[in-house]
């Protein structure tokens, strides 16, 4: 049985606390939220444990996990040594949503980093990760509390839907203030090479190190490049239903494009879900898709937030086709992006109207 314990998100009250980080100490499992998504999380130092996150969410055993630290003082545990760049990093982004690949400790259980010399770590904000970290006293290995290949979860509910009956535990600690995952860093080649667009803006981290590359993990699969980590593969993070995603700068010729696209499905009686901004909304209005709107097109922030639960509502509705557009590249719209486009089966590029 899966049991769920509501927590104040801000002051976590230590007795739930202290109940999570004794299951976590004793092998079991713990879903708990962190600033990004919710996490699935084990003792990282505990090879059955480990296996045990793999068995609970059906992950490929070749897909390594992210371990959190309670602290950077906590990082000789888990890495052989920290690189120069990795100090600075920590300085600026730590606590927060920036993952280090680094070298890995030669005693942390394989299983945690799929038999890579590397070890992925991040030091959470959450004030709930915290201070379940702080209270098991060990790194805590945790991947995105979903199934494999399903959304992360946001919401506590998502989890439940996920994974009860396979895990021990769920702390409730309401929704993620970023709602996308973190921003995975490789810090070994120069310059630094973003795996995963995340959580911190590919802006901020060149404001430190000067040029970083963004990993297009698409294109190295079509050219049968060798990825830097399995879990990069391109599609992943995918409602169920078909979802097309619309790409263009020029949003009136862009809604165009996903309304006679809708219309298409529409007249072939499937149920059309779109995702859209609340400036959107007008372009459908008279047509019988369902609409879900996250936030407003000028607020990334605020789309990235609700981007998972707005595809699970419209999964969870029944949608057969999903139709989303792009928010940009600048700031949190990368990885907004990025999964979308790992979410999608199809990518339509909308040509601005004037370029005919
Ligand atoms: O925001 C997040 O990062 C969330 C929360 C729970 O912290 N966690 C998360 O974990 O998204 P997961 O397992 O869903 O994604 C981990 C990513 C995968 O894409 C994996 O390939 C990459 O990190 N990764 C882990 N270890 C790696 C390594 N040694 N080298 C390269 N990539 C690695
Ligand atoms: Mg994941």
């Amino acid at each position: 049985m899966t049991r769920i314990l509501i927590v104040d998100p801000q002051a976590p009250e230590p007795v739930l606390i202290a109940e999570a980080a004794e299951v976590i100490r004793a092998g079991g499992l713990v879903a708990f939220p962190t600033e990004t998504v919710y996490g699935l999380g084990a003792n990282a130092l505990d090879g059955d444990a480990i296996a045990g996150i793999f068995v609970a969410k059906e992950r490929p055993t070749e897909d390594p996990l992210i371990v959190h630290l309670a602290s950077v003082e906590d990082l000789p545990r888990v890495v052989r040594e920290i690189p120069e760049t990795a100090r600075r990093l920590a300085e600026a982004f730590w606590p927060g949503p920036l993952t280090i690949i680094m070298p890995r400790h030669q005693d942390l259980p394989r299983g945690v980093s799929a038999g890579l010399d590397t070890v992925a770590v991040r030091v959470p904000s959450h004030p709930v990760a915290r201070a379940l970290l702080r209270a098991a006293g060990v790194p805590i290995a945790a991947p995105s509390a979903n199934r494999f290949g399903f959304t992360s979860p946001t919401a506590a509910r998502h989890v439940y839907s996920d994974l009860k009956g396979r895990i021990e535990l769920i702390l409730d600690g309401g929704s993620p203030t970023i709602g996308v995952e973190s921003t995975v860093l490789d810090i070994s080649v120069q310059p630094a090479r973003i795996l995963r667009p995340g959580g911190v803006p590919r802006e901020d981290l060149e404001a430190l190190l000067g040029e970083v590359e963004v990993f297009d993990g698409a294109a190295a699969e079509a050219e049968k490049k060798p990825l830097p980590s399995p879990g990069m593969m391109s599609r992943h993070y995918a409602p169920r239903a078909r979802m097309i995603l619309f790409q263009g700068e020029d949003r009136r010729a862009v809604m165009r494009a996903m309304r006679e696209e809708a219309s298409l499905h529409l007249a072939h009686d499937e149920r059309v879900g779109v995702l859209l901004a609340e400036e959107d909304r007008s372009s459908f209005a008279g047509i019988d898709v369902t609409t879900q709107t996250i936030g407003s097109a000028e607020n990334a922030a605020q789309i990235a937030q609700n981007l998972y639960a707005g595809l699970r509502a419209l999964d969870e509705g029944g949608m057969q086709v999903i139709l989303a557009r792009d928010f940009g590249v600048a700031g949190l719209g990368l990885a907004i992006l990025d999964r979308l486009r790992r979410a999608s089966s199809r990518l339509v590029k909308v040509e601005s109207a004037d370029q005919g």
